[in-house]
C-alpha cells in the first residue's frame, strides 16, 4: 500500500467511525440514558445534542464521500470494482442523501418548535427514525466491506 492510499483510507475510515459511531452513540446509549431526565428537559436536551451531533456530520459526512471517491480513483481505475466497494458507494451515497433530507426537513421543524418553546416528544421520532435508518445502512455497509 503506497503512503497516499494509507493516508486516504485513515482519513475515510476516522470520518466513517465518528458518523456511524455517533449515531450508535445516540440511538444506543444516549436514548436509554435519557430516560432518567424529566420529559420536557429530555426533548430540549435531546433536540440540542441532535444539533450539536449534525453539526459534525456536516463535516465529516463530506470528508468521507470525497474521501471515499478518492480512493475509489486511487485503487480501482484500472481493476473491477468488487461487489462491497459497489455497495459501500451506493450505501454511501443514500447515507449523505437521507443525512440531508433529515436535517432539511424534520430536524429543522424540531429546531424550530424548540426555539418557540412548543417541541414535544413527537417532534424528536421522525428525526430519531432516519438516524436509525443511516444506522442500519452504516452497519450494512460495514459488515459488506468485511469481505474485502
Ligand atoms: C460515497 C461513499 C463511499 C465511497 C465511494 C467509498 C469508497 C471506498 C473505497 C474505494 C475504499 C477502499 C477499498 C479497498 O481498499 O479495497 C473504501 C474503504 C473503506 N470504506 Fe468506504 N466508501 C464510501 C463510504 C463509506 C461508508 C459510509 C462507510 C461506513 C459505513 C465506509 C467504510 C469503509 C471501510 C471500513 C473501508 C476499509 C475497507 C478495507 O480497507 O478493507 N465507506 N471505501
Amino acid at each position: 500500500m503506497n503512503y497516499v492510499v494509507w493516508l486516504v483510507t485513515a482519513i475515510h475510515l476516522l470520518s466513517v467511525v465518528i458518523w456511524v459511531g455517533g449515531m450508535a452513540f445516540l440511538m444506543l446509549v444516549l436514548r436509554s440514558g435519557l430516560m432518567a431526565v424529566e420529559p420536557t428537559a429530555r426533548v430540549t436536551l435531546q433536540g440540542a445534542l441532535f444539533r450539536r451531533f449534525f453539526r459534525t456530520v456536516w463535516n465529516v459526512m463530506p470528508i468521507a464521500v470525497i474521501s471515499g471517491l478518492l480512493l475509489l480513483i486511487l485503487s480501482y481505475s484500472h481493476q473491477p470494482i468488487p461487489w462491497p466497494v459497489m455497495v459501500m458507494q451506493t450505501g454511501g451515497i443514500l447515507m449523505a442523501a437521507i443525512f440531508i433530507g433529515m436535517f432539511m426537513v424534520p430536524n429543522r421543524r424540531l429546531q424550530a418548535k424548540l426555539a418557540s418553546g412548543t417541541a414535544t416528544a413527537e417532534d424528536i421520532v421522525p428525526v430519531r427514525r432516519l438516524v436509525l435508518l443511516n444506522l442500519a445502512i452504516g452497519t450494512i455497509i460495514l459488515i459488506c466491506v468485511a469481505s474485502l
